[in-house]
């Protein structure tokens, strides 16, 4: 039986790249045999914010309305906040005693967020990656402790957070070599992310304000999508166009039958039909993938003790596996009683 962790930020309300680079790939591991841990990294918004912390809580549940909504089962997983659970801290801090700072230095991933924060420079060199602040620096560490917490065999994440994952092995393999055999190694289970543009053909993005969320009505997501950037070469409705070059396009590929795909592939290289009509094909899609999550969402939004329900369960389950671990861990390094 595998287990299986993996943790999103709480940015709040979810898009559609949360929705196809993450979400559905939790929802189908759900459906396999092993137990899965999916929690709300609370702290790990401190790492990249530390000062604007204001949101966490109302962003956490509706990050979850939209998790439970898109079909997430708390039946079947274990859904849970972090930072309710102390045993992720205690452990955070013991990787640390055994995590050289090189380890951390060299991480592609927090370099290229403190770039994007503008923390530090296009082509920082190490003196300057360690001016960060100690948290985010150190903030894959605490990731490794949420995995092996749970004695995770896999982390479904994007490729983004490989490096974290691999890490957390290297720390783990310390860890039994020092004090004895108590975590598995994790395997990085890469889903594989389809590209979804935001409406601009850059990232989708909630900051890019180029998103389209779970909750958009129909009525929203038909406009959205009915703006959305295309292959700039069709100006005119008589101008040829590449799908491969349209950024809307990428949304056909992975909602479209494949012989809606040949149909507007033709009309798109013929200029038989307009952009609206190519994109209409897709946005009935869209619209139709999204209703029984709206539906969900109604109720989750009225009754908002689900969520508060959902949670406190969640943490109980999480709270007792890692108090097991880390009693283990505390023997194991010779702090127990
Ligand atoms: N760092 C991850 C992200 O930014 C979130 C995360 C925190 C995570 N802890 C984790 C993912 C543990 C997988 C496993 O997306
Ligand atoms: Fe994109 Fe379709 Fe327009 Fe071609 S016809 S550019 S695929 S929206």
């Amino acid at each position: 039986m595998k287990t299986i962790v993996s943790g999103m930020r709480p940015t709040g309300r979810l898009h559609l790249g949360h929705l196809h680079g993450a979400l559905r790939n939790w929802i189908r591991l759900q459906a396999d045999s092993g137990r899965c841990f999916f929690f709300i990294a609370d702290w790990h918004v401190l790492t990249t914010k530390p000062e604007d912390t204001g949101a966490i809580g109302a962003n956490s549940r509706e990050m979850v309305i939209d998790w439970l909504a898109a079909g997430l089962d708390p039946e079947r997983v274990i859904i849970f906040r972090q930072s309710a659970i102390k045993e992720h801290a205690e452990l955070h801090l013991l990787l640390s005693m055994i995590t050289p700072t090189p380890w951390l230095v060299r991480n592609p991933t927090v370099k290229e967020q403190a770039r994007d924060l503008g923390l530090i420079q296009e082509e920082a060199d190490e003196a300057q990656v360690m001016t960060l602040n100690y948290g985010l620096l150190g903030y894959p560490v605490l990731q490794s402790a949420d995995v092996l917490i749970y004695k995770a065999n896999g982390v479904p994440v994007g490729i983004d957070q490989a490096p974290h994952i691999e890490l957390t092995r290297e720390i783990a393999r310390r860890f039994n070599n020092y004090y004895g055999e108590v975590f598995p190694e994790p395997q990085t289970l890469i889903t594989e992310v389809p590209k979804i543009p935001g409406l601009d053909g850059r990232k989708m993005s909630k900051s890019f304000n180029n998103a389209v969320m779970l909750r958009d009505s129909a009525k929203e997501i038909d406009q959205k999508l009915s703006r959305m950037m295309t292959d700039p070469r069709r100006v005119r409705r008589n101008d040829a166009g590449d799908p491969n070059d349209c950024p809307a396009f990428n949304l056909h590929r992975i909602y479209c039958t494949p012989e809606e795909i040949d149909y507007v592939s033709k009309g798109c290289r013929s200029a038989g039909i307009g952009c609206l009509d190519c994109k209409k094909v897709m946005i009935k899609h869209v619209i139709a993938d999204l209703e029984p999550i709206h539906q969900r969402r109604v109720e989750l939004e009225t009754k908002p003790q689900i969520v508060t329900d959902v949670l406190e369960h969640g943490n109980q389950q999480a709270r007792a596996v890692a108090a097991e671990t880390m009693s283990q861990v505390r023997q194991a390094v010779g702090l127990g009683g």
